[in-house]
C-alpha cells in the first residue's frame, strides 16, 4: 500500500496545569469577551458564516464537518483582519497614554483623540493577509501604512494591500526576510511595527493579534450552539508561524481544558516549521529556510512565532504537513460541493484542511491516523477557511485549469 502523502506527530497530553499556564499569559479568557466587543464596534464587522457540509461529512464517515467560512471578513477577504485591527486598536491607545481603557473605537476615527495620532504610521511584513488586514484597519482611522513583502507575493496581493492605501515595499528574499527587513526600516523611520510573529522583547503586538482572532472562535461556538453542539469534537488548523493556531487551540483549551476538541496543527511540508519543532529530539523551537516554495502563501513561514509555539507545544494534539496537492483538493472540494451542501470559496491556504481531512478519511493508508484522532461517525469537525479567493490567477490555475492534481493512486473512496 502507497503511504499517506501526510507526515505527523502525535503528542501526550500535558498535565492540565500546564495547559492553564501556556494559555492564560497569552489568552485571559475575559480577553475573549473585550476583543469581541471591539470588532463590533467596527461598521463593517459581521459574523462571519459557519457552513456545515453536511454531505461531505455522511460520505466520509463523520457525524459533522462545520466551516468557518472567513473569505468575506470585512471586505478583505481573510480572518487576518481581525488580528490587525485589534492590535492597531491596542497600539493606538498605548500611543494616547489610554493603554487598557475602554475608549470607543470612533473616538479614535474623529474628534480631538485622533488628532493626537496624526503622523502615527503602521508597518507590517506580509505574506499578503496580514498586510491587508493592517492596512485596511489604518485605513479606517485615516492614518498611513507601509507594507513590506517577499519577492514570490503575488500581483493581485499587493495590488489589493494598496488598494487600502499602503505603500508597498518588495523584498529580495523570503517572508522571514521581509521581517526583518521591515523592523530594520521601522526603527529608523519612527513607525509602529504590527506583527503577527514575536521576538525578545516584542510580545504584545503580536499578543494582542492572537487574542485579536479569538472573536471568530467565540462566533463559531455561539453558531454550534445554535446547531444544537456544544463543541467541536475535533478542530483542524493551518498554520504560518502557529498565531492562529494558538489562538484556536488555547480558545477551546480554555474554555473546555481536559475535553477541549482534539486538535491538528496543518502545514506544507516546504514550510513545516512547527512540525520540525513538534519533532525536534531536543525539544526546541526549529526554523526552515529556503524559499519555503509552496502554493499556500499565507502559509509560507520559515520561523515559527515563540509565543504561539509555546502554547501550541503545550496543547496541540497533532502536527502534521502535506504537500500542495492536499490544499488544491480542498479547493476544489469547496468550489464544487456535493449536491445540497454550500459553496466555499478558499484560496490554497484556506483549503488545506479540508484537503487534508478528506485524504484521512477517504484513504485506506489515512486508517492510522483516523484512528489515533478518534474520528468517526461521532465525530463533529470544525475547519477554518482562513480566506477566500485571494490571488485570482493562482485560484484558477487549480480550480480551472487544474493544476496540483491528486495523484492518481490517492483516488478518493467515499462511502455510499
Ligand atoms: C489565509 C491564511 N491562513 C492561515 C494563515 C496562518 O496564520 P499564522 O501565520 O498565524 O499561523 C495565514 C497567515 O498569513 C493566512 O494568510
Amino acid at each position: 500500500m502507497t503511504a499517506l502523502p501526510i507526515e505527523w506527530t502525535l503528542r501526550p497530553r500535558q498535565p492540565a496545569e500546564k495547559v492553564h499556564e501556556a494559555v492564560s499569559c497569552i489568552l485571559p479568557l475575559e480577553r475573549t469577551r473585550q476583543v469581541r466587543r471591539f470588532h463590533q464596534q467596527i461598521p463593517a464587522y459581521r459574523m462571519s458564516p459557519l457552513k456545515g457540509l453536511t454531505h461531505l461529512a455522511s460520505r466520509l464517515g463523520l457525524g459533522g464537518i462545520w466551516v468557518k467560512d472567513e473569505s468575506a471578513r470585512m471586505h478583505v477577504q481573510s480572518f487576518k483582519v481581525l488580528g490587525g485591527s485589534y492590535a492597531i486598536y491596542r497600539v493606538a491607545l498605548k500611543y494616547l497614554g489610554l493603554d487598557g481603557q475602554d475608549i470607543p473605537f470612533k473616538e479614535l476615527t474623529a474628534g480631538p483623540l485622533r488628532e493626537k495620532l496624526e503622523g502615527l504610521t503602521f508597518a507590517a511584513a506580509t505574506d499578503g493577509n496580514h498586510g491587508r488586514g493592517v492596512a485596511w484597519s489604518a485605513l479606517q482611522m485615516g492614518l498611513n501604512s507601509v507594507i513590506y513583502v517577499h519577492r514570490l507575493t503575488s500581483l493581485a496581493r499587493i495590488q489589493n494591500i494598496q488598494a487600502n492605501g499602503a505603500r508597498v515595499v518588495v523584498v529580495d528574499g523570503n517572508y522571514d526576510d521581509a521581517v526583518r527587513q521591515v523592523n530594520e526600516d521601522a526603527r529608523r523611520e519612527g513607525w509602529q511595527v504590527i506583527s503577527d510573529t514575536s521576538w525578545p522583547g516584542y510580545e504584545d503586538i503580536p499578543r494582542w493579534v492572537m487574542q485579536g482572532y479569538t472573536t471568530l472562535l467565540s462566533e463559531a461556538q455561539e453558531q454550534l450552539a445554535a446547531q444544537g453542539l456544544t463543541r467541536p469534537t475535533h478542530i483542524f488548523v493551518q498554520a504560518g508561524v502557529g498565531s492562529l493556531a494558538a489562538s484556536a487551540i488555547g480558545y477551546y483549551a480554555n474554555l473546555f481544558g481536559e475535553d477541549r476538541p482534539v486538535s491538528v496543527v496543518v502545514e506544507p511540508d516546504k514550510a513545516a516549521c512547527l512540525y520540525a519543532s513538534a519533532t525536534a529530539p531536543d525539544g526546541q523551537i526549529q526554523t526552515v529556510t529556503g524559499d519555503l516554495d509552496t502554493i499556500m502563501a499565507g502559509l509560507a513561514c520559515g520561523v515559527p512565532n515563540p509565543q504561539a509555539w509555546q502554547l501550541l507545544s503545550a496543547t496541540a494534539d497533532v502536527f502534521a504537513r502535506c504537500p500542495d496537492y492536499v490544499a488544491a483538493l480542498g479547493m476544489r472540494v469547496y468550489g464544487v460541493p456535493l449536491l445540497g451542501d454550500p459553496q466555499v470559496i478558499s484560496g490554497e491556504s484556506g483549503a488545506v484542511t479540508l484537503g487534508m481531512l478528506m485524504m484521512i478519511m477517504a484513504r485506506p493508508e489515512g486508517r492510522e491516523l483516523r484512528e489515533a484522532l478518534g474520528l468517526g461517525p461521532d465525530s463533529q469537525v470544525l475547519l477554518i477557511n482562513t480566506e477566500g479567493n485571494t490571488s485570482p490567477d493562482e485560484f484558477r490555475q487549480v480550480v480551472w485549469e487544474g493544476s496540483m492534481p491528486l495523484p492518481p493512486e490517492y483516488k478518493l473512496q467515499l462511502l455510499p
